[in-house]
């Protein structure tokens, strides 16, 4: 897209307005105060735009976006998908959602829909081009928004079908599928692929490589599905970037896969604040912007994020004041390109009425949420130099999408909590402490940008990761690889021949034997001599690898148990480069001594060695300039000096205290210098 300002405005649900005219034209009037220069129009608008089966009323969402053309407003599009019209169920009833259980839902709520159902696809495809035709070459609408937050699975008779095609492409014969799943096991070998059912918990929900391969073929069905709604698109003549919304944390599709056919990433970001600590909270959603990012490692989009409480959480606590400034520039810090409400006008009646909203049923500028709101518009008016510059990691967390399947479901060393993304998260925190922006990967992707990549619980190898980790290790990377990685292939067929798999001699070692902890138990990981930090033990839960050394070296080893002196941590060279293993799931200050000493062994940041507690620091870059934003989600002030005399303030000034929920934006020229 071509942006010269960050995107700001959000979901304006105007087809609930349409009878109070006043209404939506004092909305515009009140966007453009709050320096509101975007709307996302039709999202679960389908009754309203198509009343009767074959009648589309448009009108009203053309007279919509010219209003808002005329004042400088853009307008990303949804396609309707994501919620049907009562008469498509009725006179249909295929479109409905079958359950696991085999159950078919009732008509209502919304993503209740089957991805495969001819008629649905056909019905979708209708209405997405006739959108297309009227509204693709429109000057105020910049992009499509495929359907809404994707999600979940159906199990009706066209998507069994599907799935066993989609199984006999990949097995080609049911022979090779009885081997790669090890059906032999139970008697639950099959004849032919009419056979395979998707799983149940009315029937086989144990054989993990089909549940592994039927969460492979929802992930390409729905992609399938958005491929359909964008051809659909394309047929109407428009050429417009398109995007889907993403959630946080969402396992139920590997987002990875979606990456060829979207133009740019987006998604939706509704952290709780003010439950734990903001820093917290605060660590937790720079990973999943993160994680965003890294999908096309360009420039995302925050979809939706909410003004002040949202109303599904548990507790509506309200954003605190200041919290929403914090939270949109964190976004903009990781590397979004816009900031967008859920919702811009709060609705009257339904299940979101009581959700916070730019506009509240108050109606008025005059109230808190709206002057966050424009200050937040201003804000980014101020830094609108950074638009479209990217973020460039020198460290990477591998963190596979099929591999997390693979492990969670597997029955297997402690079934009471693996603590996956705990343990990912100690690594992220540690690399953050260190101010350095950190890209997520999955092992499709390229190593080789990365000076130190870290491997936490990577259970899974597959599409040639060994191969991968080790020509990136020849080759002068550091990997931090963790116990129980490499223990399966991607079938989930156990490695024969000791693990972690093909890579023993990179990293030195064998693992024998894994032993889970009880939550109340703990071990300790003792310096030896070759040990750096000058904390000298650490401790360690869940989880204790027993590894025996081949070329690695010890630098921690077990207190007590049977295994008291057995290796706890360890480094091997191999090639050019080094790799350390972990063997036990530690506290955080360990990653935190670990990923201190890395980053200063490859001088790999600039300013800072390690940050007061709270303050995050991250950058974003064009070819002729460095932007660091330095923000305070911590609840005390914090006395800090400009980290690089050579940057100037952008945003925010400096006096050298950072008041909590603050935020200084700084530049500094690259060239010329
Ligand atoms: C999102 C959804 C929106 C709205 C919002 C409320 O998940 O896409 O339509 O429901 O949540 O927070
Ligand atoms: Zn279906």
């Amino acid at each position: 897209m071509d942006q010269t300002e960050f995107i700001y405005g959000g979901d304006y649900n105007a087809e609930q307005w349409l009878d109070s005219p006043d209404i939506l034209k004092q909305d515009i009037e009140y966007m453009k105060a709050a320096h509101i220069n975007e709307v996302t129009l039709g999202v679960f608008s389908w009754s309203t735009l198509e009343p009767q089966e074959g009648v589309y009323h448009f009108a009203w969402l053309e007279n919509l976006i010219n209003e808002l053309y005329a004042n400088g407003i853009s307008v990303i599009l949804s396609t309707p998908s994501a919620a049907r019209p009562k008469w498509l169920a009725d006179q249909y009833p295929e479109v409905l959602r079958v359950n696991a259980d085999r159950s078919r839902n009732l008509f209502g709520g919304r993503h209740n829909h089957c991805y495969t159902s001819p008629v649905y696809r056909r019905k979708i495809s209708q209405i997405d081009r006739k959108l297309s035709e009227r509204f693709g070459k429109h000057p105020a609408v910049t992009t499509w928004h495929i359907s809404n937050e994707l999600s979940g699975e159906c199990h009706c008779s066209y998507c069994q079908a599907a799935f066993q095609e989609w199984l006999e492409k990949k097995y080609q014969t049911i022979e090779n599928l009885n081997k790669a799943w090890n059906t032999i096991f139970w008697s639950h070998d099959y004849q032919n692929f009419a056979q395979v059912e998707s799983p149940s918990p009315k029937g086989e929900m144990m054989l993990h490589a089909l549940n592994l391969d039927w969460k492979r073929f929802v992930t390409d069905q729905t992609a399938d599905f958005v491929a359909w709604e964008k051809k659909a698109i394309r047929e109407g003549g428009s050429t417009l970037p398109v995007t889907i919304n993403m959630m946080y944390d969402f396992t139920g599709l590997n987002y990875r896969k979606f990456k060829d056919l979207i133009d740019f990433v987006s998604w939706d970001n509704y952290p709780v604040w003010h439950k734990e600590e903001e820093k917290k909270t605060a660590l937790d959603t720079a990973f999943q912007h993160d994680f965003m990012r890294s999908i096309l490692k360009k420039p995302f989009l925050l979809m939706e994020s909410c003004p002040t409480a949202t109303n599904w959480q548990s507790v509506s606590k309200l954003k605190r004041p200041g919290m929403l400034r914090a939270a949109s520039l964190q976004a903009i810090a990781h590397g979004s390109d816009s900031v967008q409400y859920f919702q811009i006008r709060q609705s009257r009646g339904a299940s979101e009425k009581f959700h916070g909203a730019v506009i509240d049923h108050y109606g008025g500028m005059d109230t808190r949420v709206f002057r966050e709101v424009t200050e937040v518009g201003s804000d980014l008016l101020k830094i609108k130099e950074i638009v479209g510059s990217d973020t460039k990691a020198k460290v990477a967390i591998l963190h596979d999408c099929e591999s997390r399947w693979a492990m969670e479901d597997a029955q297997g060393p402690r079934n009471k909590g693996l603590h996956y993304m705990d343990t990912v998260m100690k690594m992220y925190a540690a690399l953050r402490k260190q101010g350095l922006n950190v890209d997520i990967l999955d092992m499709e992707d390229e190593l080789t940008d990365y000076e130190i990549v870290f491997a936490p619980m990577l259970y899974m190898f597959r599409c040639g990761i060994e191969e991968k980790i080790r020509e990136y290790v020849k080759n002068g990377g550091t990997l931090v690889m963790t116990y129980w990685s490499g223990i399966v292939n991607e079938t989930d067929l156990c490695h024969l021949g000791g693990t972690p798999h093909q890579l023993m001699d990179v990293l030195g070692l064998r693992s024998m034997e894994l032993d889970a902890l009880y939550d109340q138990e703990s071990n300790y990981g003792i310096a030896t001599d070759e040990y750096w930090a000058e904390k000298k033990q650490y401790e360690c839960r869940n989880f204790c690898d027993l590894i025996c050394t081949d070329t690695a070296e010890t630098l921690l080893m077990y207190e007590k148990d049977f295994y008291a002196g057995y290796p706890a941590f360890v480094r091997n060279q191999y090639g050019n480069g080094k790799t350390y293993y972990i063997c036990a799931d530690f506290e955080q200050d360990f990653y935190d001594d670990l990923c201190r000493e890395l980053v200063k062994e490859k001088q790999l940041n600039e300013f800072v060695y390690g940050l007061p507690d709270g303050i995050e620091v991250t950058t974003r870059e064009t070819d002729t300039h460095r932007y660091l934003f330095v923000q305070n989600f911590g609840r005390e002030a914090i006395r800090m000096e400009l980290p690089d005399t050579t940057y100037s303030v952008l945003l925010g000034g400096w006096n050298d205290l950072i008041e909590p929920y603050d935020t200084k934006v700084l530049v500094k020229k690259l060239i010329g210098e």
